[in-house]
This record gives structure tokens, sequence and C-alpha cells, in this order.
């Protein structure tokens, strides 16, 4: 699997050699400036935020001020973390820090699923940079409070505690299991793992339909059977909602490297399939909010879900053979450069402060709609890592 990693940035760093002596690459040109607007941007919206007991999750058009239980709240620390190992500003590693400390309490939270966004993005990435003990016993924490939300019978992760379903699921789920892995890594305990293995195998023989699309949310009987499929975010409950579509991609993809099982790595495939062979994609491959949203093309896109899909395709692209994984990697390409040209990235000093213009939380709610939103950005930093890892290209050379 590294075989590929290496071998394209092995083939990268030849191209780049070539280029040295030429003209600068305009992709890394690209890059580069992204670089620069994240550094300005993110330094101005944590000023904005600095006396705020809370955390910025959108503009629409004012700022959405969320406190730590909100399933949002571990993206902007997770975001100056990124931000700070691709820039290296120490100032907004000091923000990074600051703003993660304010989701100390939350490892004890059991009221949803999204601990592992909340946590795992944030303190995750903190562990990341600084290998410390207190992020993973912080982590370590959550990983039982999420653990908690399994019934034993249905064999998953309940995801919501609101609503008329009996026992809801969503597809958004997949992406929590990540610090579930890592927490049965961290402990040697088993038993986090078996759940996440559990909840993926039970999601992939419920959620999917034939064409490789899913439904959002599928609820359970107590007795671990179907009670519905449908949706709560999407266009209508067959439609294919492109956050939805998005986060199983990435969920599968990073299964299959926790777990090297085939069946995970073929679901990733097939999703793969439906995004990139979608007739409805438009000409830039920034998708519509939903697949099927009956207003395409007039449609609003939604950049979060164009930053997932390529922060996952970058993986896949290096747990797949060469040519496949070429394909991968091409996609993923075209859709960071996209989301860094002005028709996506913000100019410094516009948008608030956050990186990504144009994305869709809740359309048929009326909520945040073609707005910056925090987890488009944290994702967005996250491609913009693995591609200059890929092409083996570290941020201080840009
Ligand atoms: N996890 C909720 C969303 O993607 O909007």
């Amino acid at each position: 699997m590294r075989k590929n990693l290496l071998t394209f940035s092995g083939l990268f760093s030849l191209l780049m050699l070539g280029s040295c002596t030429t003209e600068p690459d305009p992709k890394l040109a690209s890059v580069k400036h992204a670089l620069e607007v994240t550094r300005t941007q993110l330094t101005h919206l944590a000023a904005e935020f600095d006396s705020l007991p809370g955390f910025p999750r959108s503009l629409s058009p004012k700022y959405k001020v969320v406190e730590a239980r909100d399933w949002t709240s571990g993206f902007f620390p997770g975001t100056l973390w990124e931000a700070y190992r691709l820039t290296g500003d120490e100032h907004l590693r000091a923000e990074a820090e600051k703003f993660t400390s304010r989701l100390e309490g939350i490892q004890y939270y059991k009221g949803t699923h999204d601990l592992g966004f909340m946590v795992y993005c944030s303190y995750g990435q903190q562990l990341r940079t600084l290998h410390d003990s207190h992020s993973a016993e912080v982590i370590v924490e959550a990983a039982n409070s999420l653990i908690s939300r399994c019934d034993s019978t249905v064999g998953l992760i309940r995801s919501w505690d609101f609503g008329d379903w009996n026992y809801p699921v969503i597809i958004d789920n997949m992406m929590n299991l990540e610090m579930l892995f890592w927490a049965s890594k961290q402990t040697g305990d088993p038993k986090y793992r078996d759940i996440a293995i559990r909840h993926a195998d039970r999601t992939l023989q419920n959620h999917f339909r034939e064409d490789g699309s899913s439904y959002h949310v599928v609820s359970y009987n107590d007795d671990g059977t179907v009670e519905s499929r449908g949706t709560f975010q999407g266009y209508s409950d067959t439609s294919a909602w492109a956050r939805g579509q998005a986060w199983g991609l990435y969920g599968y993809t990073m299964c299959y490297r926790e777990t090297g099982e085939e069946r995970y790595l073929e679901q990733a495939r097939r999703i793969a399939s439906f995004i990139m062979n979608h007739p409805r994609t438009p000409e830039d491959l920034i998708p519509y909010w939903d697949y099927d949203a009956p207003e395409i093309p007039d449609a609003p896109r939604d950049a979060s879900a164009a930053a997932v899909i390529s922060s996952a395709l970058f993986e896949l692209s290096t747990l797949v053979p060469e040519a496949e994984g070429r394909r991968y990697y091409d996609r993923a390409e075209r859709m960071l450069l996209t989301l860094s040209t002005e028709a996506y990235l913000a100019g410094v000093g516009t948008n608030g402060g956050f990186l990504l213009m144009h994305s869709v939380g809740h359309l048929p709610a009326h909520s945040e709609v073609d707005t910056p939103i925090n987890y488009a950005d944290y994702y967005y930093l996250e491609a913009i890592e693995r591609y200059l890892s890929l092409r083996g290209v570290a941020p201080a050379q840009l």
C-alpha cells in the first residue's frame, strides 16, 4: 500500500527537480497562495472569537457561534492545528492550543455520536502535532463515551437522541469510527475496534443502494432489524445527499486503512465510482448539494462535500494498484485546485475569516445554504496536507 505513495512521491519529486530549473509549478503556486490566505484568514477568525465563549461554525450572514456540544465544535481547533503544520506560524499554534482546550469537558459527553468529529478532529490533531499524553487521555475517554452509545443487539452506535426514529444511524457516523480504531491501538483493548467493525459491517449491509449511493438515515428496531431508510438533510429519502456520499467514501477508505479488509475497499471503490461517474456532476467537479436536487443546474454547490471527497480520494489513491490510484489522485487534485481558485477560496479579508465559500449545511431546513462552514475548511486543509505529502513536498519548500 505504501508502495503507491512512494511511487507517486518519487515520480513527482523527479518532476519537481525538472521544474526547478524552469517555470514554478502552477499547481504548487496555487497551494502556496491558499496557505497565505489560510494564515491571514485564520488569524483574523481566531481573534474574532478570542473573547467569545464558543467556536465559529459558519457565516450566514452573521457568525454562527457554537458551544462545545455542537457537532462541529472540533473543526475550528483542528483547522488551526492543520494550519500550524502547514505554515509553521507559532501564533496559530497558540490559538490551536487555546481553542482545543475549550473542548476539554466534552470527552465525557454521551449525548451524540459526533464525539468522533468533536474530539478526534481537535485533540486528535493536537496529538498528531505535539504527541502529548494529555490529548491521548482525552481521546481514550471520548472513545469510552462514544461506545456507550452502542446497543449490543442492534450492533451499531446510535447517532441521535432526537426525532421520531427508534434508533437512528446516519452515514456520517462512519467518520466517528476512526477514533475507535485509534483507541484500540492506544490501549491494547480490542473492544473499540470490534465495535467500529461491527458498525461498519451493519452500515455496509443496510445503508447502500445498488448504484453505490447511500441513504442518509437508517433507523433500527430494538431487535436490530431495519425500521426505516430515509433522509434528514438530503433532498428526498431516495436521493443521494452529496455530503453523505463524501462521508461514506472517507469512512470506508479509512476502515480499509485500519483493517485491511477487502470489503471496505470494495465499498470505497463503489462510492468513488458513483461520485466520479455521476452524470450530474458539474464541469468544475464541485458537487451540487444533492445529486438529485431538482433545481440542478441552478442548485447550490457544496464545497464541504468536495473537500471531504478530495481528501478521501487522495488517501484511496495510496491503497489501490497504481493505474487505479492515478485516477483517484487526478480527480482529487482537480477538485483541490478548483477549491483553491477565487470561485471557492475566499479573498483575504472576506468571508469572515473562513477559507472556503459555497457550502451547504441543511438545505431542507433552510439552514446554512451557500455559506462558509468550518468543516469545509478542515477537510480542505487536510486535503492540502495529503496532496503535499503525496508530492513529496514539504510546506516550507513552497
Ligand atoms: N454530520 C452532519 C452533516 O454532515 O451535516
